[in-house]
């Protein structure tokens, strides 16, 4: 008879509501982790998480995935003000920031729609990124130079806006490498010339670009890294007036989920060590955020009917509660952000990532990091690629609208949906307290409707089915799942005069216990005369 690992039994007896692919990474951890007393750590918070979780939904009777049924009494998590921020490649320097123009009155208005968010420059570039504050040509070769100038611009750029900035520092730049110990020279002169510049607000923030496999691969084990990562702190101590917030590591793992709807081990395994290592080898409170990041597959093969797969859909709860679990274990007062997220990686999917489907990624992924209890979420990124929110003409795609709107609407309290990280939930519904100026009290469902025919909900909170409700619904143009335009309430979103952000004019809909779900298609619902105990 074959021998099960004990560990492999205590996941098969965790797993209830909330139930991972057996072949969990975390039970593979616990054979090949190398501190066995960390992992049985990060096994408990993991457990915390999900009986947080399932308790909501360990009652009698399980919910028809048609019945929306709140818990009101208090609010699952909180997010942070700039939950929903954005991120632009280091890469774009190289190419002199791509042509962004952050003087264009445009840019500034839809980037202001977006605030309070943070902008994070970084990426797999920035570790070879050098900055040389007595130049004006950007050297174009495998390293490239950021110039006084180039700095200056997005700095100047954050500021109007109203974000905060986060820079990815180079973490290449080791003597002699790849042995030797991070070199700081190049970092200073940054800070430097930042705190000599006094026009701009400061950067809050500081990371490792180190998003690189081979970063984080055999040639600089995490714990150097955490070492180096020392070095960085008393670097930003001695500048007074700049941010001090370290983030890291920026894990980024290579993912196919198209034949495996799990997370494949192999990939996944070796990030999620490193970040592991890498958290566990710094002092306690060092980091102000951890990060990692995540897509749902490669750009080059995705496929139209993979947007709105309930089980790719499903493929980031696991992922995320593995790195919740990890943080709460290793670095407690540390937040968690998924520091750079998208649709599908390299660059996105043409004709996919940059239209109305990708919707249907995006806000059930700020909907499960939300619930799981990260703080922020950086979508790759602000411009540049088919996964940005806007498109190579520095026009809005279908997602700059939805993040608007989410914006407008959705404030940082978590309301739990009872059974809102069951796996294969053909209607996904997610809720938050409503933003300012609706009233104390009020809610804001985020609902998505993956199947081709209209679903109807029955509310089973009082509260909700006696409440008028503020209905934003966003649907594609003739129906068309891969258009770059999309409609709110059927009419065209669109800047106006090509410049000023138009009124999101919600349509009204009247009391009562159901609600109409249209098919194939995503939106926001304000109930706005409730008084829910969670939201007051
Ligand atoms: C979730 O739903 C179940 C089944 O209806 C119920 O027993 C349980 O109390 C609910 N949880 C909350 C928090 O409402
Ligand atoms: C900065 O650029 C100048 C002029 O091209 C060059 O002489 C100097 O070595 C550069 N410094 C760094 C740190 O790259
Ligand atoms: C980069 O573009 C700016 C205009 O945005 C221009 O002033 C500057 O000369 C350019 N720099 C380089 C190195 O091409
Ligand atoms: C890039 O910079 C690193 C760190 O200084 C250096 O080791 C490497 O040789 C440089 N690469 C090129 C092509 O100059
Ligand atoms: C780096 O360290 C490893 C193991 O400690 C050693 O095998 C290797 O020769 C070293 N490389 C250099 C360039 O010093
Ligand atoms: C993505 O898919 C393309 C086409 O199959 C392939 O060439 C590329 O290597 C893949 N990228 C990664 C990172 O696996
Ligand atoms: C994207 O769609 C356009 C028009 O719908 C089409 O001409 C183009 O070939 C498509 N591109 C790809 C890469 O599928
Ligand atoms: C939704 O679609 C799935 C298959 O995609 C199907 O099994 C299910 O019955 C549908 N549900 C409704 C309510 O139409």
């Amino acid at each position: 008879m074959a021998v099960v690992p004990s560990s492999f039994l205590s996941l098969l007896v965790l797993c209830g509501g909330l139930c991972y692919a057996a072949a969990s990474p975390l039970n593979q951890i616990q054979e090949s982790y190398p501190d066995s007393a960390v992992v049985t750590r990060v096994r408990q918070a993991e457990t915390r998480i999900e009986q947080q979780l399932q308790r909501k939904s360990s009652g009698t009777k399980k919910l028809a995935l048609d019945q929306i049924l709140l818990d009101v009494v208090a609010p699952i998590s909180e997010v942070d003000p700039q939950f929903l921020s954005v991120t632009i490649d280091s890469g774009d320097i190289s190419r002199n920031w791509s042509g962004i123009t952050f003087t264009a009155q445009r840019i500034i208005n839809m980037a202001r729609g977006l605030a309070p968010a943070m902008l994070r420059v970084g990426g797999t570039s920035g570790d070879y990124l050098i900055f040389n504050s007595s130049t004006a040509e950007t050297v174009q070769q495998s390293n490239f130079t950021m110039t006084p100038q180039q700095w200056d611009e997005v700095n100047k750029f954050v500021e109007t806006v109203g974000w905060d900035f986060v820079f990815g520092l180079n973490a290449l730049l080791r003597t002699p490498y790849p042995n030797g110990s991070w070199d700081s020279d190049n970092a200073r002169m940054l800070l430097s010339y930042s705190t000599s510049r006094k026009l701009y607000r400061p950067v809050g923030a500081w990371k490792w670009c180190a998003t690189e496999p081979d970063m984080w691969g055999t040639a600089i084990p995490a714990e150097d890294h955490a070492k180096d990562f020392l070095t960085l702190r008393d670097l930003v101590a001695e500048e007074k007036t700049l941010g001090k917030m370290l983030i890291g590591p920026d894990v980024a793992y290579k993912m196919d989920y198209f034949t495996e709807y799990v997370v494949s081990t192999i990939s996944f395994l070796p990030p999620f060590f490193n970040f592991c290592r890498f958290i566990q080898s710094l002092p306690q409170g060092l980091l102000s955020a951890t990060t990692y990041h995540q897509y749902y597959g490669n750009g080059s093969t995705a496929k139209l009917p993979q947007c709105y797969d309930v089980n790719l859909l499903d493929s980031l709860i696991h992922v995320a509660v593995y790195f919740q679990a990890s943080t709460e274990a290793l670095q407690p007062q540390a937040d968690l952000w998924l520091g750079e997220t998208s649709s599908f990686y390299g660059s996105g999917a043409p004709n996919l990532s940059n239209t109305y489907v990708a919707g249907f990624l995006w806000l059930d992924k700020l909907g499960i990091a939300a619930v799981v209890g990260h703080k922020r979420v950086f979508r790759h990124d602000f411009i540049g690629g088919y996964f940005a929110l806007l498109d190579a003409n520095q026009n809005p795609l279908p997602d700059y609208w939805l993040s608007l709107l989410y914006k407008k609407l959705v404030g940082t309290k978590v309301v739990y949906v009872n059974g809102s990280l069951e796996y294969g939930r053909y209607l996904r519904v997610y809720a938050h307290c409503a933003k300012a100026p609706y009233p104390a009290g009020s809610v804001v469902l985020l609902l998505l409707n993956t199947n081709f025919t209209t679903a109807t909900a029955e509310l089973l909170n009082e509260d909700l089915a006696s409440s008028y409700r503020d209905v934003f619904w966003l649907s594609p143009p003739a129906g068309d799942l891969t258009s770059t335009s999309v409609l709110l309430n059927g009419v065209l979103l669109e800047l106006v005069d090509n410049r000023d952000l138009p009124h999101l004019v919600p349509a009204e809909d009247s009391p009562g216990s159901s609600l109409s779900v249209p098919s194939i298609s995503f939106g926001f619902v304000v109930f706005r005369d409730t008084k829910i105990p969670a939201c007051t």
